[in-house]
Order: structure tokens, then sequence, then C-alpha cells
């Protein structure tokens, strides 16, 4: 399903949330080699440091911030909006994945996920929704998961925080394809990150995250609303949620041993 690609991203004013590490901190650089204008957020302010280095001492604008705090994304947009007058894209990348399966679940890890996963994202599009419906143009993508298709083990709370996200993207493509605004909903499969650094198991179809920047940056280009990749390990996936649950309750436990 396509809609309005961003086609050039030189000149472009992105807002890399989660950019300190991983799959962020690999689209920041990779935005700083398109020619774009990048603010960095995190809570790393030395990671933010390190990866402004990789574009030219003017392509940059550093905005710690913790996603968990509403007032600090509020504020960090203000500063943007300040320094840039404009945001063509927002790319929501943090997320937190804490292993919770049903021995060792409890609400803690539960509530941390959802706020950094859900309400961060939720933050985010809330503090750029309006100047963007104002101007009628901006895009909005948000790092989602292949783990919000269908329950999966140990992602008891992961899990419902990226299903979260694909019924958000999906609500929100609804509402802004016809406003002008593009949406694009990023479904990653496995990535080599520090995040995926924890996982005791053989993670399959990895790929680096320089790979996924590509595919994120390629997808929002031509204006896909879905990205996800690695399309042989994501396109099994989507086809595993198409299955009556026996069949797929079946597959899970043949095949996947975590
Ligand atoms: N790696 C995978 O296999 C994989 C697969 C599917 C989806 N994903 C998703 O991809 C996204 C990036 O993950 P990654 O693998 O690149 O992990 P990562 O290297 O751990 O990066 C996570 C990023 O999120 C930021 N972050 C976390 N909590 C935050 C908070 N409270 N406030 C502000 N920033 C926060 C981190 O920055 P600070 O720590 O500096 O705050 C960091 O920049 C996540 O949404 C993850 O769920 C990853």
């Amino acid at each position: 399903m396509k809609q309005i690609g961003m086609q050039d991203f030189a000149g472009k004013r992105v807002w890399v949330i989660g950019a300190s590490s991983g799959i962020g901190e690999a689209c920041a650089i990779a935005l700083f080699a398109a020619g774009a204008l990048v603010a960095l957020s995190g809570r790393r302010v030395q990671n933010l440091q390190a990866v402004a280095q990789h574009g030219k001492p003017n392509q940059s604008l550093i905005l710690p911030l913790d996603v968990t705090e509403p007032p600090a994304i509020q504020e960090a947009y203000q500063k943007l909006m300040q320094e840039w007058g404009q945001l063509d894209l927002l790319l929501f990348v943090s997320g937190i994945y804490i292993p919770l399966r049903a021995d060792n679940f409890e609400m803690e890890s539960a509530e941390k996920t959802i706020n950094a996963n859900v309400f961060g994202p939720m933050r985010a599009v809330a503090a750029v929704l309006p100047n963007m419906l104002e101007r009628h143009s901006g895009h909005i993508a948000i790092v989602g998961s292949v783990a919000g298709y269908s329950g999966l083990p140990k992602a008891l709370a992961y899990g419902p925080s990226k299903a979260a996200m694909i019924n958000f993207c999906e609500t929100l493509f609804y509402d802004l394809q016809p406003k002008g605004i593009g949406v694009h909903m990023i479904s990653p499969g496995f990535v080599k990150t520090e995040a995926t650094a924890q996982n005791d198991f053989e993670m399959p179809a990895l790929i680096s995250s320089e790979e996924a920047a590509k595919h994120i940056l390629d997808g929002i280009r031509e204006g896909e609303f879905d990205i996800h990749f690695p399309k042989r390990f994501s396109g099994f996936l989507k086809f595993l949620r198409l299955l009556p649950y026996p069949i797929y309750f079946w597959i899970l436990r043949r095949f996947v041993k975590i």
C-alpha cells in the first residue's frame, strides 16, 4: 500500500528518537549521508554526541530526552521547532525489551514496557501532529516489531506493546492519508543490536542495524505504509498469523525452542 514518499532526504528535517544506539543510530548515520538535518534523541547524551560526529557540524541537533517523561518530549519538540521551524519526518525508533513469560511475569516490567513502547510513541506523535495537520504535510514513522503480529514466547509485555503500535499506525494511516501526511509502520525481524545481545537463542534471519536502516529509509522514500523486513522472516510470520490457532500453536511449539 503506497502513499506519498519522501523521495529525497537532502535538506529534510528529521527527528530520530532512539538515535543513541542500534537501529536508530544506523538510521541517523544513513540520514546524515543522505544530506538530511537530523535531531538526535535518547537518554545517553554521550552516545548522541558520538552519533552526531557522523554528520557535518550544522547537520545535527542533540535533544536528550526520556520518552517516559511527557514534558521532556514537548520541550525537545519546542526546541526543534525554534531551531528549524518545521519537522518533515518523525522517526520513532526507541523501545525496550524485557523478556517476560508466565513464570516471571511481574507488573513493574510490564508497566515500564508499555510506558516506553506505547505511551512513548504516542507522546511524540501528539507533539508533532498539530503542526503537520496545519501544513497538510509531514511523515510519521514508528518502529514496532514482527513480535506484534501474534503471540510469541518471552514477549508477555513486549508483544502487546508492539501489537498496540500496529493498531496505532493503522488508525493513524486511516486519519492522516487524506490529510497528506505519510504514515510508515515499521516491523523489523531480528536485528543485531544491544537489545538482542541478551538473547540466548539462535535468531533466525538476523540482519545488521545498517541493513535495517536501509530497509527503513528505502520504505519511507517509496511511500510504503507497511515496512517489514527481512521479508523471508517477516513474510513467514505474516503467513503464520493467518493460520487457525491449533495449527499456529502447533508450529510454534514444534519449531520455536525458547
Ligand atoms: N533488534 C531487534 O531485533 C528488533 C526487532 C524488532 C523491533 N525492534 C525495535 O527496534 C527499536 C530499536 O531497538 P534496537 O534493537 O536498536 O535496540 P537498542 O540498541 O537497545 O536501542 C534502543 C534505543 O531506544 C532508546 N530508548 C530506550 N528507552 C528510552 C527512553 N526511556 N527514552 C528515550 N530513549 C529510549 C535508547 O536510547 P537510550 O538508552 O540512550 O535512552 C536507544 O537509542 C525498538 O523499538 C525495538 O523494539 C528491534
